[in-house]
């Protein structure tokens, strides 16, 4: 049987608070590229992600430190940017889109599918910390509508049956 695990649930063994020397040498490789400090807050929170999974609100006052920014403001940024993760998620992230297009042609279909199979809701991790599901906005495929992200990887034309294969790939 399936539990589930809500990303807003935190694990704190999964944060070291403060940023790493090796993320901090990635960002100053960064900012090295750029005039202003602010001008790497999305590559830096990236980069932060790429080794937490996640950005925790501990990791984000040390990272608003680091680049002379109010909390407030790079949560600003986290939250709009919406493939920055606040909680954890799991090791692959299907972001699946529901704006107009995907909508009208097939949206919700693929979304029943997907939560049956992999038996959790929108915003959810499986239990086994395979799978985190969640909702985006158009991915720019609109002419290949519905579309899904797993990962990086994007999968257009979608349809029920598709799904099942295309989530084998990812273990
Ligand atoms: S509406 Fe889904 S890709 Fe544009």
């Amino acid at each position: 049987m399936c539990s589930r695990t809500l990303i807003g649930e935190e694990t704190p063994s999964q944060d070291a608070k403060m940023l790493s020397p090796e993320e901090r040498q990635e960002i100053e490789a960064e900012l090295a590229r750029y005039p202003a400090k602010q001008a790497v807050t999305i590559d830096a929170l990236l980069i932060v992600q790429k080794h937490r999974g996640w950005v925790s609100d501990e990791t984000l006052k040390d990272l608003a430190a680091f680049l002379g920014m109010t909390v407030e403001d790079l949560d600003g940024v986290a939250t709009f940017y919406n493939l920055i993760f606040r909680k954890p998620v799991g090791r692959h992230v299907v972001t699946v889109c529901d704006s107009v297009s995907c909508w009208i042609m097939g949206y919700e279909k693929i979304r029943r599918r997907l939560t049956k199979d992999l038996g959790i809701e929108l915003g959810q991790t499986t239990s086994d910390g395979r799978f985190t599901l969640l909702p985006i906005v158009c991915l720019g495929t609109c002419d290949h509508a519905p579309a899904m992200m797993v990962g990086r990887d994007l999968y257009r034309d979608l349809t029920p049956e598709k799904l099942q294969g295309i989530l084998e790939k990812y273990r």
